[in-house]
């Protein structure tokens, strides 16, 4: 494990926006809900889709492939086609830097 790793600003990722960015060999999806950031693993559990390109709801995100909908907090499916989880990284703010653990 690397610790913290600064990804990106708090202004990079303005809410209802998510952001693409890489730490530690991980592909990770930064996501603004309501103004509360969290950190997915990049990848559907279904197909394989970014879920960057996806949409943002209060506390869910949406693949843009086949709409299935994961929770932000958890990465739970909340919805078909997918059926598993996403992994979710621990994140904290330092000076509107925002910094994720892997
Ligand atoms: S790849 Fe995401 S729902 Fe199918």
């Amino acid at each position: 494990m690397l610790g913290y790793v600064r990804v990106a600003s708090l202004k990079d990722v303005p809410p209802g926006k998510c952001l693409a960015v890489e730490a530690g060999g991980n592909k990770i999806v930064l996501v603004n809900s309501g103004g509360t950031i969290y950190a997915l693993e990049d990848s559907c559990s279904h197909l394989g889709a970014p879920l960057s390109l996806g949409f943002v709801a209060k506390g869910s995100i949406a693949c843009e492939w086949h709409g299935a909908c994961f929770d932000l907090k958890t990465g739970e499916a909340q919805s078909a086609p997918a059926t598993e989880p996403v992994p979710v990284f621990e994140i904290r703010i330092v000076n509107d830097e925002i910094e994720v653990l892997v």
